[in-house]
């Protein structure tokens, strides 16, 4: 069956972390997004253990790949191009996609695409919002990353104008919930609490936010400071015999996290000359980050686009998404013996 007219079917596996996902698109429209997370193995060390999660891809990397075709309802023979995360991630939980993606390309006899992983958490938006504005500003914040970017094309042309300095947001969203004894993921924990919680009632701080830290820091990102402020005032609570007010904290915490989040993306969007920002990973699945967002940037009369919170997350969707987008560019696909880079640059987009 000839398929000249359509758009082309890409897959795309991911596995940088502890979710292993295969997504199905055909041009921007999803067809399938088949994730099997190992996030319960990790629960009770508080934090992803890159074994496990090596071990938990390489079980479920056949069932999910099965799972999405079937979900798309197409056979692997159908699909015109592999996509794979090449990086950056935990280099062992890379390895299992690269592998995988590579088997497929050279069994199937088709293009293979390493892409990063950043770069794919951007591009996964055109699924749900269409074509992404060029240029556009994107912040990832995430458990692993958390960082500002200039995307002027998102499959070559990605560049970094600001990083967290030490803990990732999503990091600082779990410590301070487990230390508030909430499970892990804490993201979401925190998040439904803080509802219920006064977000004035205490005054964390702002990381590299004084005037000082602006001039060498203006886009750059600090959260351990505030982690260790929540546990010192936890702390001395509990030394007082007073109880700890949970909703307070987390709703303040997230105050502090998310209130330094949207000023510095606007600040760098205002900065560049860009309207339309872009929010993606774990944490923008967050109400409040969501919300203070879309009211700060309107005010500026900048747009604000962000994927459904299913999208977010790490999936195999945003892999194929970002596939799609260079198969559709006509970039070169990668070699077949394309590494794993654990520390890929953000720059460089595809392997
Ligand atoms: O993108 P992701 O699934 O994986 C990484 O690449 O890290 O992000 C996971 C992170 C976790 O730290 C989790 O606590 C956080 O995203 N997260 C949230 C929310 N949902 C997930 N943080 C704040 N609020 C949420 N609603
Ligand atoms: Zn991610």
């Amino acid at each position: 069956m000839s398929r000249v007219t359509s758009e082309p079917l890409v897959l795309g596996i991911e596995t940088s972390c502890d979710e292993t996902g295969v997504g199905i698109v055909r041009g921007h429209t999803l067809l399938a997004d088949a994730v099997a997370s190992s996030v319960e193995e990790h629960a009770r060390f508080g934090g992803v253990v890159p074994e496990v999660a090596s071990r938990a891809h390489l079980e479920a990397m056949v069932p999910t790949l099965e799972r999405a075709c079937a979900d798309a309802g197409i056979a692997l023979g159908d699909v015109d191009a592999i996509a794979v995360t090449a990086g950056p991630g935990l280099a062992g939980a890379l390895l299992v996609g690269v592998a995988a993606a590579k088997a497929l390309a050279i069994s199937l006899g088709k293009p293979l695409y390493g892409v990063n992983h950043l770069a794919a958490h951007v591009a996964v938006d055109q699924l749900e919002h269409g074509p992404l504005p060029d240029p556009c500003l994107a912040m990832l914040v995430s458990g692993g990353h958390s960082s500002l970017l200039r995307v002027d094309d998102v499959t070559s042309s990605v560049t970094a104008l600001g990083a967290t300095i030490d803990d990732a947001a999503g990091e600082a969203f779990d410590k301070v919930a487990r230390l508030l004894g909430l499970p892990f993921p804490g993201g979401p924990h925190i998040d439904r609490v803080a509802r219920g919680g006064n977000a004035v009632s205490i005054d964390f701080p702002r990381g590299l936010s004084s005037r000082r830290d602006l001039e060498r820091h203006r886009f750059d990102f600090s959260f351990s400071g505030l982690k260790t402020a929540v546990a010192r005032w936890v702390e001395a609570r509990e030394a007082s015999g007073e109880p700890v007010p949970v909703a307070d904290v987390a709703a303040a915490f997230q105050e502090a996290v998310v209130d330094v989040l949207t000023r510095k993306a606007i600040d760098a969007a205002v900065d560049q000359g860009i309207e339309d920002i872009l929010i993606g990973g774990g944490v923008a699945a967050n109400s409040r980050l969501r919300l203070l967002a879309e009211e700060r940037a309107s005010a500026r009369g900048l747009r604000v686009r962000v994927p459904r919170p299913g999208l977010c997350t790490d999936n195999g969707a945003m892999v194929a998404a970002l596939g799609s987008e260079m198969v559709a560019r006509g970039r070169v696909p990668s070699a077949l013996d394309l590494p794993a880079d654990s520390s890929m640059p953000v720059t460089h987009v595809l392997s």
